[in-house]
């Protein structure tokens, strides 16, 4: 579950070298008229999140969103077709297997289509006429899977019509498109919305992990037929990027509820099972086995490593179809529930993700989070350090954990493995917030907030949204919302928190200058694409070296001036322009 974020601009290039030997950017191709255009316009509305024009529909709780996409996924196929192809043709063909609900076309190692059907005995009514290929030299292991390759028997027939399938690029941008969108932009309020609109998961995208889950539900199913694979973590948490990893978690609590309904009269009945002498074992045991499955009968999946003396033992491997670096666990339903946490967060006010989006994309470019697993800083906690912040404004933007659990109802209780995880599940219910701060004022004073916390003797706790005691002395301590005693960041080294404090602060520094810069002609890289530029980072932090004062007295009085000015800020500058004036 290492955090994979999207590096941007100068980190861009060599995120997409690193990931080419076994992902290479996932290109949609979309079809007019179905999905794929909906959701264009969906995500044309979910980017223009501006302070106070929230959505009034009622909002789909998160276990409705899953029984949804989960339902779909089961209903849909993945298949590789050669280049030359007729949409129409196709189309037709497979709906002599039944009405097709919508389809999407993708590249990721060739062409793809996930084609979704309207029922589910579609499925395996394409499944009765597939055959198993005939390798020549090699032997092919007939696994009966949702994958497929659709073979041409004349290919020259299909030439003419080939040109049909119109393409869309989902992919995130370039580091020139991303600069020149950002400097575009009208204000950091549009640009932080920018960010969002570009590197959020495509509905496609979300569509795809999924099913992609559902592909691994179908093999851990030969053990536990009634098992779910549930995706969890920033694929379906609302704080995705495009090319995160795809977490899921092997459910298998759902075998056991069907006993449940069973027991008549005196009787109880159940299963003979072998016994092992701890959880851990029986999860350590079940994986391996699920990996051993997925290296030698998944289509497409590939690089498997069981990670099985991790704290929360794990399967790790890369889906070659859908272009995802997948982790699966079993046994860990809070974090599911944490996912589902931070979905409410997320979908409270607009602004959130905006701004956890940008936070995350300024510590990628950074090199604050890595792909690798380290004593870097992760995206969960970021996230969590933004949920704080949100907390802590005046009037608060999001509210706390503990209050979350005071509006939950009966159908709301969890309890899990004894950690209480009850909290309201219907967003309706909580009331939105009266703030109005502006997603530029919130990035200054997150930077801010952070540069001067005192992190020494604090710990972040969402619970209840005020700072605590640290009751450790990791550098860097946050909480888990439902483990109460866990640290989220105990992996963070003195350094790298240190280094998080020092370029929070220069970023406070860069964006009070803007406000008295922008706009100028020759001020190009304003704004977050400043604070993204690495380079721009280490030029204004030399150019600041040279002056006579230590840089530490400068960034203290710079944010003094900031401090003092901006009770003036926060009661003029509320509508995302670039009209604020302080004194330096
Ligand atoms: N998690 C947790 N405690 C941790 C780390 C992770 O509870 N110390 C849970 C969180 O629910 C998190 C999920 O596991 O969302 C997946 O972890 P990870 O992949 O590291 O983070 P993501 O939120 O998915 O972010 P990213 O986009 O970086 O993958
Ligand atoms: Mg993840």
């Amino acid at each position: 579950m290492a955090a994979r974020g999207v590096g941007l601009l100068t980190h861009l290039p060599l995120r997409a070298q690193r990931s080419q030997g076994l992902r290479p950017s996932l290109r949609l191709l979309s079809c007019p008229g179905t999905v794929a255009a909906d959701v264009r316009k969906e995500e044309q509305s979910s980017g223009s999140a501006e302070t106070g024009s929230e959505d009034k529909t009622p909002k789909k709780r998160f276990s409705e969103v899953q029984k949804e996409r989960r339902e779909q996924a089961q209903r849909s196929v993945l298949i590789h077709f050669p280049n030359k192809i007729s949409e129409k043709k196709f189309l037709k063909y497979l709906s002599q297997h039944g009405p097709v609900n919508n389809h999407f076309f993708y590249e990721s190692f060739g062409l793809y289509a996930v084609v979704e059907f309207c029922q589910k005995e579609s499925v395996a009514s394409l499944q009765s006429v597939t055959r198993t290929p005939s390798l020549g030299t090699e032997a092919a292991i007939p696994f009966r899977s949702r994958c497929f390759h659709l073979k041409l028997k004349n290919a020259s027939n299909q030439t003419a019509e080939q040109s049909c399938i119109s393409r869309s690029n989902q992919s995130p941008p370039s580091s020139k498109k991303l600069f020149e969108l950002l400097c575009d932009a009208e204000s950091i309020d549009d640009q932080l919305n920018t960010l969002l609109k570009e590197f959020q998961l495509t509905e496609e995208n979300t569509k795809l992990r999924y099913f992609t889950s559902s592909l691994i539900e179908d093999i851990a199913a030969a053990y536990f037929p009634d098992c779910a694979v549930r995706p969890f973590g920033s694929s379906v948490n609302g704080f995705g990027k495009l090319g995160c990893d795809l977490d899921m978690f092997l459910d298998l609590d759902e075998i056991g509820k069907f006993s449940d309904h069973k027991t008549l009269g005196n009787f109880l009945m159940e299963f003979q099972v072998k016994n092992v002498p701890s959880e851990r074992i029986a999860t350590q045991k079940i994986l391996s086995v699920i990996g051993e499955c997925l290296d030698h009968f998944g289509p497409g999946c590939v690089g498997v490593q069981k990670i099985l003396n991790a704290r929360c033992p794990l399967v790790r491997f890369s889906h070659q179809a859908s272009g995802f670096q997948c982790d699966l666990t079993t046994n860990n339903r809070i974090a599911l529930k944490s996912s589902e946490l931070l979905y409410i967060y997320g979908a409270l006010d607009s602004r959130v993700r905006a701004l956890v989006f940008s936070i995350r994309c300024w510590a990628r470019a950074h090199s604050l989070t890595s792909s690798i697993p380290g004593a870097w800083i992760t995206n969960f906690s970021l996230t969590m350090m933004v949920i704080f912040f949100l907390q802590r404004r005046s009037p608060p933007i999001l509210p706390t954990l503990d209050y979350l659990k005071s509006l939950a109802d009966a159908e709301d209780k969890c309890v899990i493995e004894g950690h209480n995880c009850t909290f309201v599940c219907d967003l309706n219910r909580i009331k939105p917030s009266g703030n109005t701060e502006t997603l530029e004022l919130l990035l200054k004073e997150f930077f801010e907030y952070f540069g001067n916390f005192a992190f020494n003797k604090n710990s972040i706790n969402i619970r209840q949204g005020r700072e605590q005691n640290k009751p450790e002395p990791s550098p860097l301590h946050i909480q888990n919302p439902f483990e109460t005693s866990l640290n989220i960041s105990k992996n963070v080294s003195q350094s790298q928190l240190q280094k998080f404090v020092d370029l929070a602060r220069e970023s406070a520094w860069i964006l009070h200058q803007e406000v008295n810069d922008h706009p100028s002609p020759s001020n190009k890289l304003w704004g977050l694409a400043a604070l993204l530029l690495p380079s721009v980072a280490k030029n204004v932090s030399q150019a600041k070296r040279k002056k006579k004062k230590p840089a530490s007295e400068r960034v203290k009085n710079l944010l003094e001036s900031i401090k003092s000015s901006s009770s003036t800020e926060n009661s003029t500058n509320t509508n995302g322009t670039r009209t604020v004036t302080t004194q330096a």
